[in-house]
């Protein structure tokens, strides 16, 4: 209720940028930094009904509403970004940033009116006005975030005061197998050669609530979403595994060691498997803050 209070009166963005030659620095330093590939992005689109399922827990209670302006943050190919269109209508307007051109490139598929979708990264959106958004959130997305509390800081400068920011985001209270299995496996001879250079950080509760406070952000509620990833084999995990990290299951190992990794890695899938596939319990943190 107070949400929707709050977010009865927005304005149709039009100075929303601050400078298109900002975009095309994002571009440029964001083709350096990712890993992905056109294939791997294409999958992510095919399979990531479950980062959307887990986006739409946390839209619900981020209380999206028609002629609100969304952000998007790590939108990648876009498919929950574009459900946000349609909920905040002709009035408002919803953006998608993400590093990864191919991801970006298929999110630029998707044709609406109120829908926009740009290269750039959650620790420097400083393309976008202040208070120019009156919701942000970001979806499986801020565990790959390296600064996060740069991010955390940029989501509150970009709020209109009251405006909502929503995370959801595996939970570091509480290991995945996923993780488990990645760490025991690249701890082996010779992939412990290569120790991993932009690791994912999952936030313990305590590091997220710090995090809120040092950035203006002292109402929130946070829940804790538990969810199981199912799939009828290891080979389906490991794809989908590949596919929403953009390669990342593999550390920093090379390439050339990757096949026998990943041949590592099934093993230990395998021992999870049961009679109708592989379920993995995953605990994701999700919140809701308002701006101060
Ligand atoms: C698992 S996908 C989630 C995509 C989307 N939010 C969803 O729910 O389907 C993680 C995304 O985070 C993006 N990403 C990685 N580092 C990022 C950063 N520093 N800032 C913003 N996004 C980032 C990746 O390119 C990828 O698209």
């Amino acid at each position: 209720m107070l949400y929707l209070r709050e977010c009865s009166k927005f304005q149709i963005p039009n100075d929303l940028f601050v400078s298109d030659s900002l975009t095309l620095k994002f571009t440029l330093g964001s083709k350096l930094k990712m890993g992905d590939t056109e294939e791997l992005a294409a999958e992510y689109t095919r399979v990531s009904n479950t980062q959307y399922g887990t986006g739409l827990f946390l839209l619900q209670r981020l209380n999206v509403v028609p002629d609100m302006r969304v952000l998007d943050v790590g939108c990648g190919p876009g498919n929950l970004t574009a459900h946000i269109a349609e909920i905040v209508g002709e009035n408002g307007s919803v953006v998608g940033i993400d590093p990864s051109t191919e991801r970006i490139l298929i999110a630029q598929k998707i044709q609406k009116q109120n829908l926009s979708f740009y290269e750039g990264q959650a620790e420097d959106l400083s393309q976008f006005a202040a208070e120019s958004f009156d919701a942000v959130y970001v979806n499986s997305t801020l565990h790959w975030v390296q600064d996060q509390p740069a991010a955390v800081k940029e989501f509150g400068r970009l709020l209109r005061r009251g405006g909502l920011l929503g995370i959801s985001g595996g939970s570091g209270d509480t290991l995945s197998a996923q993780e488990k299995i990645k760490a025991e496996v690249l701890s082996r001879e010779p992939y412990r050669k290569y120790p991993e250079e932009s690791p994912p950080k999952f936030l313990k509760q305590r590091e997220l609530e710090k995090l809120l406070d040092d950035a203006g952000f002292p109402e929130r509620r946070i829940v804790v979403n538990k969810i199981t990833k199912s799939t009828k084999d290891a080979d389906e995990m490991i794809d989908w595994l590949d596919a929403s990290s953009s390669g990342k299951t593999y550390g920093s190992i090379p390439l050339e060691l990757r096949p026998r990794a990943r041949e590592e890695m099934k093993a230990e899938w395998n021992k999870l498997l049961v009679e109708d596939g592989i379920h993995m319990d995953i605990d994701l943190l999700v919140t809701v803050a308002v701006k101060a």
